[in-house]
């Protein structure tokens, strides 16, 4: 199934009328582009474009409105990673902000007195949070790179929170499944749930009501208004210090969390550099660690460079099972290698070499499944949270922006700070609370990644830009789904880049995962019968799973303008251009 060398180029881009015929297709825009998980912020994004403003622009004003309407995903109260490629200066940008541990936090915090883990206490405590990034990376990147004024890109946010807006099927649906614990924490049941004065009775007493939204009735978030208020005028000091930073530190001190305002204080939102990998001539730029993103990516792309997967199939038995040997090699030297390169040396460089993928590349058997015990040195896995939210901005000066943010859970610990109307993430859940111990999703991870005080927890976020051949910019994509995250790009890109998809056809297909541990091939639906008796003739597990990821992409086209795709399994996405 190798190919030569030679031939590698030839593959990219396949035949444009393949293209053509697909049954569906990306939304076209003459000019810029906005794809994120929800109608409304992707409409404040695309009307910053219509305004003047540029990619950052219109990517962090759509980032603070999901914070608004996307509140399972969308935050302030948690932390993200952004890729930027800036079209006049033709280079590329990443920024770091994920959240970090608190000073006070320890490698011992989620274990009870047997030595096991607490669970309810790593995902469900004000223990579970840590020191917010997102406002500190929204505003960093808006600050260097933005055009509009700061009050200009959040005060959409602020006008959703306040005025209101209709809430839609997906968040009645979603907050009706979170009610358990969202009505657990007074302030979120008050920001959540109508809460109705019956009349006053006969006899005097009046009662109170709890009840959901309905669809079409309108959410109206006036504390978070006044924090977003806050932030328009104060920026980040208006977040980080303060009146909000002593409202968290009240909450924490009243609740057993440990976040005080020092560490609020001290929080920084880094540049770094990407991590930069080729496939078949296209440059590929992702996110480097905390992130496992970009490495594992870049990992996985070198080790699948050489098989003919377009000549195999999409989806054939035989491209499954070649892309799932190489996910499995690549998970396990993510969850034994990777961690904060602020605090370790981390190998990215080896990792994501043409050479450390051709040492591995002959423990792929084209015959037969290796069974993940076989693999030597093994340690098993990340979290896999689905309620991550990610976003794409093409905009008509040629930049791209890939944007990923996160609470962990859906609605994070579901715990919000009182008077200030936002919800707290449970991200040090994604470190390792005792080595070789299942976390929340039956998963384990390695020591690397262990709790340390100012340590960022390791992550799975890869917002992704792809350069073609000449090095200019083409695509940027990305998506929720924890450890799923890097499998749902790899495969957006090797539909678009191999199997000769366009982007809407490419983010539909039906995907595959696979992350060592458990040895188990998950699969969406719409891989056929017969390729999954294949698959299983070839010593796979099956798992049919629910939808995987939301690869919400975008592409500049060479004579201008722009395509965009928000994926359908998350119904309430859109693609919104700049202009038809
Ligand atoms: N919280 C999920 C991730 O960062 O991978």
């Amino acid at each position: 199934m190798a190919v030569s060398a030679a031939l590698l180029c030839l593959a990219v881009l396949a035949n444009p009328l393949q293209e053509q015929g697909q049954r569906v297709q990306p939304v076209a825009s003459s000019a810029g582009m906005v794809v994120s998980q929800e109608a409304l912020a992707s409409g404040v994004g695309a009307a910053i474009l219509r305004r003047g403003g540029n990619a950052i622009d219109a990517a962090v004003a759509t980032a603070f409105a999901l914070g608004v309407t996307l509140p399972q995903a969308g935050n302030l109260g948690g932390g993200g990673f952004l890729l930027f490629w800036h079209g006049p200066q033709r280079r590329a940008y990443a920024l770091n902000f994920r959240e970090r541990a608190p000073r006070r936090a320890t490698a011992q915090m989620f274990l009870n007195g047997a030595g096991d883990v607490d669970r309810a206490k790593a995902t469900r405590s004000l223990l579970s949070t840590a020191v917010p990034g997102s406002v500190a990376g929204l505003l960093a990147a808006q600050e260097r790179f933005g055009r509009l004024s700061r009050q200009e890109v959040l005060t959409p946010a602020i006008e959703l929170a306040e005025r209101g807006f209709p809430v839609y099927p997906e968040l009645a649906a979603s907050l009706r499944q979170a009610a358990p614990q969202l009505q657990s924490d007074p302030t979120a049941k008050r920001l959540f749930f109508r809460i109705d004065s019956a009349p006053v009775t006969p006899g005097g007493r009046g009662s109170t009501g709890v009840r959901f939204y309905r669809v079409g009735e309108i959410l109206r978030q006036p504390q978070l208004g006044a924090t977003l208020r806050l932030i328009s005028h104060q920026g980040a000091a208006g977040f980080y210090r303060g009146r909000l930073a002593q409202q968290l530190e009240a909450l924490m001190a009243k609740g057993g969390g440990l976040i005080d305002r020092k560490d609020l204080a001290a929080y920084t939102a880094p540049w770094v550099e990407p991590v930069r990998g080729s496939f078949r001539g296209l440059t590929v730029l992702s996110m480097p660690p905390p992130s496992s993103g970009g490495v594992t990516l870049v990992q996985l792309l070198n080790l699948l460079e050489p098989f003919d997967l377009a000549l195999a199939g999409l989806n054939s038995a035989s491209t499954i099972h070649t892309m799932v040997e190489a996910m499995n090699l690549a998970y396990r030297d993510r969850n034994s290698e990777l961690g904060d390169p602020d605090q370790m040396t981390i190998p990215v460089e080896r990792l994501t070499s043409k050479a450390y993928a051709e040492s591995l590349r002959p423990l792929i058997r084209s015959d037969r499944h290796t069974p993940s015990a076989q693999l030597a040195g093994l340690a098993p896995l990340p979290s896999n949270s689905t309620n991550t939210t990610h976003l794409s901005v093409a905009d008509r000066q040629g930049s791209l922006v890939a944007l990923t943010t996160t609470l962990n859970f859906a609605y994070g610990n579901g715990i919000a700070v009182p008077g200030a109307g936002f919800l707290l993430n449970n991200e040090m859940d994604d470190f390792t609370a005792k080595p070789g111990v299942a976390n929340a999703y039956g998963l384990v991870q390695g020591e690397r990644n262990a709790i340390a005080p100012g340590r960022r927890p390791l992550s799975s976020m890869a917002p992704t830009l792809v350069l073609n051949a000449e090095g200019s910019p083409w695509l940027a994509t990305g998506s929720p789904g924890g450890s799923r995250i890097i499998t749902t790009v790899l495969q957006v890109l090797l539909n678009r880049i191999l199997h000769g998809l366009n982007l809407a056809s490419a983010v539909l297909a039906p995907r595959v995962h696979s992350q060592l541990w458990p040895d188990q091939l998950s699969l969406e639906e719409g891989i056929s019968p017969d390729t999954q008796r294949l698959l299983e003739a070839r010593g796979h597990q099956l798992l049919r799973t629910a939808a995987m990821g939301s690869a919400n992409s975008v592409e500049l086209l060479p004579a201008g303008g722009s395509l965009g795709v928000a994926d359908p399994r998350r119904p309430e996405g859109a693609a919104v251009p700049e202009r038809p």
